[in-house]
């Protein structure tokens, strides 16, 4: 995997803006709002060559609970929520807790685009043009204590903003965890933007963690709080339903969903009748994670 230019760089503008036209078209004023800016970010080894999904895909077809179960109700429904201000609060074993404002966590981080494969646990894949850093360095500046083993992090809980938070379809709020070593390896990342410019609220604007190869719903948007734990911490799909969602949930077509293979995975944007493409271990980055797990039963931990 090697990738010298951004796709921004390689797109010809009228394509890029003829994307927005559209989504703004399709989606309103999610996208074409002014909080729009554009950031400048550097290339990066981790991005694959892949071609990523058009932005109208990447941003019309979501999953976001809070907005609603529907695969089109974050993009109808999430320009309500207000992302600006927003604080972070690290807690847990760190040398320096506190409550971030976004600002300071983002000084003097490099941005870089990573475009990376995204696979749902509902057996559905994208590419996406992700803008983020690494959330291994944020973990350097805040001080990791030899004692932590895990880290947890939260979504936002403002049930006026989030019409799905009003409903008990989840137990709020949405809550995810990494081992340590997973979230200090080079792929993970905490993402600010997509497609060169800040994230749409539908995608977890301001700040989400991406995991690429484990299953999306690890990947938990519009982080408020991110603890250092000596435990495995308690995460949302898991704790609704054990059998079916891991704590691990690395990408593995030989270890099936309860209610359905993972053996192949439908591509959105290729239509109802293209051919299912094969499950890549670990989303395709083994080479890059393998030895996380090496000698653990991936049928126990799955
Ligand atoms: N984070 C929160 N807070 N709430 C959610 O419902 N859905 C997850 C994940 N993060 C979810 C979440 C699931 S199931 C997936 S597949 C991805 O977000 C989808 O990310 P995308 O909409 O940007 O493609």
């Amino acid at each position: 995997m090697s990738k010298q230019l951004k796709w921004s760089d390689v797109t010809p503008k009228a394509d890029f803006l003829n994307r927005r036209q559209l989504l703004a078209g399709a989606a309103g004023m999610a996208l074409a709002g002014p909080a729009m800016a554009k950031i400048d970010a550097a290339p990066s080894i981790y991005s694959t060559d892949l071609e990523p999904n058009p932005l109208e895909h990447i941003t019309t077809y979501n999953n976001y609970y809070e907005f609603g179960t529907g695969k089109g109700d974050p993009a109808e429904n999430a320009h309500t929520l207000t992302t600006d201000p927003w604080s972070i609060k690290i807690d847990g074993l760190v040398d320096n807790p506190g409550t971030y404002d976004l600002a300071d966590v983002m000084s003097g981080v490099s941005l870089e685009e990573r475009i990376y494969r995204f696979r749902c646990v509902e057996a559905w894949a994208m590419v996406i043009p992700w803008i983020g850093f690494e959330l291994g360095s944020l973990l350097n500046r805040v001080g990791v204590q030899p004692s932590a083993k895990y880290v947890a992090f939260e979504t936002l809980v403002r049930p006026e903003e989030m019409p799905g938070q009003r409903r008990n379809i989840l137990d709020w709020p949405y809550r995810e965890g990494l081992r340590l070593d997973e979230a200090m390896h080079p792929l993970t990342i905490m993402a600010t933007g997509l497609y060169g410019e800040e994230l749409p609220n539908q995608n977890g604007a301001p700040i989400r963690l991406v995991v690429p190869w484990k299953y999306g719903f690890k990947s938990i948007k519009s982080i408020v709080r991110i603890t250092l734990t000596g435990e495995e911490p308690e995460t949302t799909w898991n704790m609704q339903n054990p059998r079916e969602y891991g704590f691990y949930s690395n990408v593995n077509p030989t270890v099936s969903h309860p209610r359905w293979s993972q053996a192949s995975e439908r591509v959105i944007g290729g239509g109802l009748f293209a051919p299912r493409q094969d499950t890549l271990m670990f989303n395709g980055y083994e080479e890059e994670v393998a030895g996380l797990y090496a000698g653990m039963d991936l049928k126990k931990y799955f």
